[in-house]
C-alpha cells in the first residue's frame, strides 16, 4: 500500500470514528431529554410544597460535561448548577459496600477509653477530635430558622436556603425558577473558623456550595466557589481527608471512598499509629505494664517528632504515594513532596505551615524545641494566654527577659503572645463572602521581636493586617 491510501485509510478511520463518538453523545443528550420528559410525566399529584426532585423547567440548558458531571444553566455561557447526580434526581446512598483494602489497624479513639479514660475525655473537646463530624443538631452550627437561614449571592436569581426536615440537614438551590435539595451529611472543620458540609453521591464525596463562617454566624460561598454558581460537584480528594480525618478505605478516582470505612476526626491513631495490636495485647494480658506496639512522640528524635505533625501542619505536599502511608516515626520526604509555596501563596490549601515558620525562630535554632513544648494534643487550650505564656518562660525564665519589661499597664506574664506571636489574616484561607474576601487570621509561628504587633498592642487594636 502506497502512502496516499494510508492516508486515504487514516482519514476515514478518524471520520467515523468522530461521527460514532458525535452520535454516542448526541444519543446521550437525547437520552437525557427522554428521561426528563419522563421524569415530568411521571409526577403529576406527588409535588411537594417545594420539590426536591423537581426538573429544570424546560427554558433551562442541560448538559453533561466531563466527569460525569450535570450542568444545568440559564444562558449557555452564563453562571450555573453543577452537579455529580441528575438533574431531577436526588444524590444516592450506596449500601454496605465492603472496602477495597485491609484496614492496617485503625479502630477509632472509643477504643482507648477504657484503659486511657482521662486523655480520652479531654480529647473530646479539642480541634483535632471535631474537625470532622457527623451532620446531626448539636454538631451543626448556623440558622435554619426562617428569616436568618438563606445566603444571597450578587445574582438576584441565585440563592440558598439551609432548611431542616426531622433529623436531616439540607441546602436547599434556588437557580432562577428552579429549586433542589441536597443533604448535609459530614461537616468537616472544628468551628474555630468555619464548617463546611460534604455529601455522598454513591461512593464519591463532595462539597457542598455553602459554608458557615463563625466570625459573624454567617452562610457565605465555600473557599474557591464563585459567587452566582450552585457547584455540588467539586470532589474531594484524598490529601483534604488525609489532613481532617483518621482513616478512611480509598476506591480510586479522586474522590471514591467506602462509606462505613471513615474514622472521623483526627484521632489518637494519626499521632500514636494503628492501635488495633496494642488494644489486642493489653486487653488480654491486663497485667502488663510495659506498652506493647504504639509510639509515643515522645520517644522519637526530634525532627520526626515533628514531621507527625508535619504531615498537616506543614504546607500543601502533594502525595508521592498513597495516602496514609505515613506513619509515626518515619520521615515527610519519604511520603510528600516538598511544599509548593507558590502554590499555597495562592490560597488553595490554606495551612499556615506551623513547620517552616517555626523552624525560622531564633528559639527553635538555638534550643532543642519542638510542637510539644507549647501544645499539649490532648486537652484544648486553645485563647489560654497565660497558659501559653507559662510555656514560653519554661525557657525564658521570667517576663524580666524580655526586653521590652516593663511598660506602664502591660501584665506581660499574662501575654507573650500578641506581640511576639501575632495573628495574621492568611492569603490561604480566603472565604468569599458578599460583603467581600474574608481572612481569617491565625497566629504566624517565626517567634520574633515585632514591633509593628507591639504596637498595635499597646494601641489595644486587634492584631489584623
Ligand atoms: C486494654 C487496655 C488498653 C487499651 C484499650 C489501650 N491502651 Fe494504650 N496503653 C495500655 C497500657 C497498659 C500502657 C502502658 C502503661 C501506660 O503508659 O499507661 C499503654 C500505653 C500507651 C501509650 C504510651 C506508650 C509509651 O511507650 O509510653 C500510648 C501512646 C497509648 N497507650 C495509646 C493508646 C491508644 C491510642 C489507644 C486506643 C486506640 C490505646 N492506647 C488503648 C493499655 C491500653
Ligand atoms: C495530635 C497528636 C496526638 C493525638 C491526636 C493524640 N496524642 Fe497522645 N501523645 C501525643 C504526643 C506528642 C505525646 C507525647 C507528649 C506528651 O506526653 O504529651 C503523646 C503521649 C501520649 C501518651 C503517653 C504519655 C502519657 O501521658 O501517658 C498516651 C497514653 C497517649 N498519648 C494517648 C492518647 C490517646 C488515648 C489519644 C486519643 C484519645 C491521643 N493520645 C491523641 C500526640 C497525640
Ligand atoms: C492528620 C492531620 C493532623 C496531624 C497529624 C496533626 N494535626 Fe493539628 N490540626 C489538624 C487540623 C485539620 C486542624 C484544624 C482543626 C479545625 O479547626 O478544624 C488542626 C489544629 C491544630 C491546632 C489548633 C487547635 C485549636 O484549638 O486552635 C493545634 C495547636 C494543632 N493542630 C497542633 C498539632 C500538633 C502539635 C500536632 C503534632 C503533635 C498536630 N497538630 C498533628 C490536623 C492535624
Ligand atoms: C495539608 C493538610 C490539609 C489539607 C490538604 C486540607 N486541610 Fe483544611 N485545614 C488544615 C489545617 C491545619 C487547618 C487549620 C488552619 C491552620 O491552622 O493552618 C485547616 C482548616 C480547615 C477548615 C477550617 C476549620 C476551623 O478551624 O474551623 C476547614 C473548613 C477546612 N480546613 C476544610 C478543608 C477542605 C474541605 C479540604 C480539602 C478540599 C482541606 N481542608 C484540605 C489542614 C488541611
Ligand atoms: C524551648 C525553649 C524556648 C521556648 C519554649 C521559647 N523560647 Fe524564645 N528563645 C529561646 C532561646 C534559646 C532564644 C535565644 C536566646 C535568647 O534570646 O534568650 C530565644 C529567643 C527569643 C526571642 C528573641 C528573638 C530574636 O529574634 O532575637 C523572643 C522574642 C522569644 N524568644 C520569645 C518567645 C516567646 C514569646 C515564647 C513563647 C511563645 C518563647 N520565646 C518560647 C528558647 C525558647
Ligand atoms: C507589649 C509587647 C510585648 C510583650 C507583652 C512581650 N514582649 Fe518580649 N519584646 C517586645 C519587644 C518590643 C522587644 C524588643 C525590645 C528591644 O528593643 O530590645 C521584646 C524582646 C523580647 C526578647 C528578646 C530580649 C533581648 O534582649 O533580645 C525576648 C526573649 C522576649 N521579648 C520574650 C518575651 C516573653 C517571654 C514575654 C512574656 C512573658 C514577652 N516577651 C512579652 C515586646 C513584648
Ligand atoms: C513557643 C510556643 C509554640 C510552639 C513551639 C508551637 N506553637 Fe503552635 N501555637 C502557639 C500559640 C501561643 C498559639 C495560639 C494559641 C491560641 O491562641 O489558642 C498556637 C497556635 C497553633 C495553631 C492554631 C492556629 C491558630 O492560629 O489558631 C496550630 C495549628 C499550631 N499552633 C500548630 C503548631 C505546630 C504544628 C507546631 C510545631 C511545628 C507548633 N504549633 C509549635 C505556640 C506554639
Amino acid at each position: 500500500m502506497n502512502l496516499k491510501r494510508w492516508f486515504a485509510v487514516i482519514a476515514i478511520v478518524t471520520v467515523v470514528a468522530w461521527l460514532g463518538y458525535d452520535a454516542m453523545k448526541r444519543k446521550r443528550d437525547d437520552d437525557l431529554v427522554r428521561d426528563l420528559m419522563d421524569a415530568r410525566q411521571q409526577q403529576p399529584d406527588e409535588e411537594p410544597e417545594v420539590s426536591a426532585l423537581a426538573e429544570p423547567p424546560s427554558n433551562m440548558v442541560v448538559n453533561q460535561i466531563p466527569g460525569n458531571i450535570w450542568f444545568v444553566g440559564k444562558y449557555e455561557d452564563g453562571g450555573g448548577v453543577e452537579i455529580p447526580f441528575r438533574p431531577g434526581e436526588s444524590p444516592q446512598k450506596s449500601g454496605d459496600l465492603t472496602p477495597l483494602h485491609d484496614n492496617p489497624g485503625y479502630i477509632g479513639p472509643e477504643q482507648c477509653q477504657e484503659c486511657h479514660r482521662e486523655k480520652y475525655q479531654s480529647f473530646l473537646a479539642t480541634a483535632h477530635y471535631k474537625t470532622s463530624r457527623p451532620v446531626n443538631e448539636t454538631t451543626i452550627d448556623g440558622s435554619f430558622e426562617p428569616g436568618s437561614n438563606t445566603f444571597q449571592t450578587s445574582d438576584p436569581n441565585v440563592s440558598f436556603e439551609m432548611i431542616r426536615k426531622d433529623d436531616e440537614f439540607l441546602q436547599r438551590v434556588h437557580f432562577f425558577d428552579w429549586s433542589f435539595e441536597v443533604p448535609m451529611e459530614i461537616i468537616m472543620g472544628s468551628s474555630k473558623m468555619a464548617q463546611t458540609y460534604l455529601y455522598w453521591h454513591k461512593d464519591g464525596l463532595y462539597q457542598h456550595n455553602v459554608t458557615h463562617i463563625t466570625d459573624g454566624n454567617q452562610w457565605i460561598n465555600s473557599p474557591g466557589y464563585i459567587d452566582g454558581d450552585a457547584a455540588y460537584a467539586r470532589p474531594i480528594p484524598q490529601r483534604c481527608l488525609e489532613c481532617h480525618m483518621t482513616y478512611f478505605d480509598y476506591r480510586g478516582n479522586k474522590n471514591r471512598y467506602t462509606p462505613g470505612s471513615l474514622i472521623l476526626g483526627v484521632t489518637c491513631e494519626r499521632c500514636h499509629g494503628p492501635a488495633k495490636e496494642h488494644v489486642d495485647f493489653h486487653r488480654e494480658n491486663q497485667d502488663a505494664r510495659q506498652a506493647v506496639a504504639i509510639t509515643n512522640p515522645a520517644d522519637l528524635e526530634r525532627q520526626t517528632q515533628m514531621q507527625i505533625c508535619g504531615q498537616c501542619h506543614g504546607g500543601s505536599r502533594a502525595l508521592k504515594g498513597n495516602a496514609l502511608s505515613f506513619r509515626p516515626g518515619d520521615r515527610l520526604e519519604d511520603h510528600y513532596d516538598p511544599p509548593d509555596d507558590e502554590q499555597d501563596a495562592k490560597n488553595s490549601v490554606h495551612t499556615s505551615n506551623q513547620l517552616n515558620r517555626l523552624s525560622q525562630s531564633v528559639c527553635f535554632q538555638q534550643s532543642q524545641m519542638t510542637c510539644i513544648n507549647c501544645h499539649d494534643p490532648h486537652h484544648n487550650e486553645r485563647g489560654n494566654q497565660k497558659l501559653f505564656s507559662g510555656r514560653c518562660m519554661t525557657c525564658h525564665e521570667s517576663e524580666s527577659d524580655c526586653g521590652f519589661y516593663p511598660q506602664p499597664d502591660v501584665d506581660f506574664a499574662d501575654n507573650c503572645i500578641d506581640c511576639h506571636m501575632p495573628r495574621r489574616p492568611t492569603e490561604k484561607l480566603r472565604l468569599q463572602s458578599v460583603e467581600g474576601d474574608v481572612f481569617p487570621p491565625l497566629r504566624d509561628h517565626y517567634i520574633r521581636i515585632d514591633e509593628m504587633a507591639t504596637s498595635r498592642f499597646i494601641r489595644g487594636v486587634e492584631n489584623e493586617e
